[in-house]
């Protein structure tokens, strides 16, 4: 069985995605890894994002693996090294949007990703899922919540366990969402596998709902269409 779930920065699709995969034993992909991955290598290798053909046969050429989990996320390895952490810094999410526009970017994607779901159960999280990657899916999901919530769960995300002051937490929280907006706006305006809710998903505001809610409603999903 195959749950796609598609949504914006921020929506809870990763922190969903792992608790159905910790609770039904499904295998999790985390398809926006891997475009981090990209924009992350052609970062440091100085690939300029705008040059479309260079940075297409650099994630041709570079391997993605999976490892186990770290901190709540699998780790991620870029040709055998670590980018864990790497690919989750301000820079890459300012540049990731440029790579994952990039077509050839996105065809040297697919074959790992539906390689990744073959002969397995797997809950895969990203933008084009349930449209492109895996459009016959079982299960597909569109986790949206209010921007500014969004916003806010990115910044306690990345302060967890500190002491932050309060000023310095709302001005951080505004300049995510400036951030977030400008990526939905560039990843649902792109011609290639641009960010859509398909017509078969079922739509879910997270907003007001805890995790524990929407896994529940998702297994009651899980079970109609097994
Ligand atoms: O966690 P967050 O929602 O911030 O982002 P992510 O899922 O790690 O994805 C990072 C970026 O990768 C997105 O802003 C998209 O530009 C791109 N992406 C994509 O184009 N297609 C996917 N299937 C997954 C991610």
């Amino acid at each position: 069985m195959i749950i796609a779930i598609d949504g914006p920065a921020g929506s809870g699709k990763s922190t969903i995605a792992r608790e159905v995969s910790r609770r039904f034993g499904f295998a999790k992909l985390d398809t926006g890894a891997m475009y981090r991955s990209v924009a992350l290598t052609a970062l440091r290798r100085k690939v300029d994002l705008a040059d479309e053909n260079a940075v297409a046969e650099l994630a041709q050429s570079i391997s993605i693996t999976f490892g186990a989990e770290c901190h709540g996320n699998v780790s991620v390895f870029v040709d055998g090294q670590d980018v864990s952490d790497a690919i989750r810094t301000p820079e890459v999410d300012r540049n990731v949007s440029a790579a994952a526009a990039n077509a050839g970017v996105r065809r040297a994607m697919l074959v790992p990703q539906r390689l990744f779901a073959e002969g397995r159960d797997v809950v895969a999280e990203g933008r084009d899922i349930g449209s492109v990657v895996f459009p016959h899916a079982e299960l597909k999901l569109f986790l949206t919540a209010d921007p500014r919530e969004r916003a806010r769960r990115r910044v306690l995300q990345r302060h967890e366990g500190e002491a932050v002051d309060e000023g310095l937490l709302s001005a951080e929280i505004a300049q995510t969402l400036a951030d977030i907006e400008r990526r939905d706006a560039l990843d649902s305006q792109r011609a290639a596998a641009p960010l859509v809710c398909p017509d078969d998903a079922v739509r879910i505001d997270s907003t007001s709902f805890t995790i524990e809610q929407i896994v529940d409603q998702i297994e009651r999903l899980i079970e109609e269409r097994r």
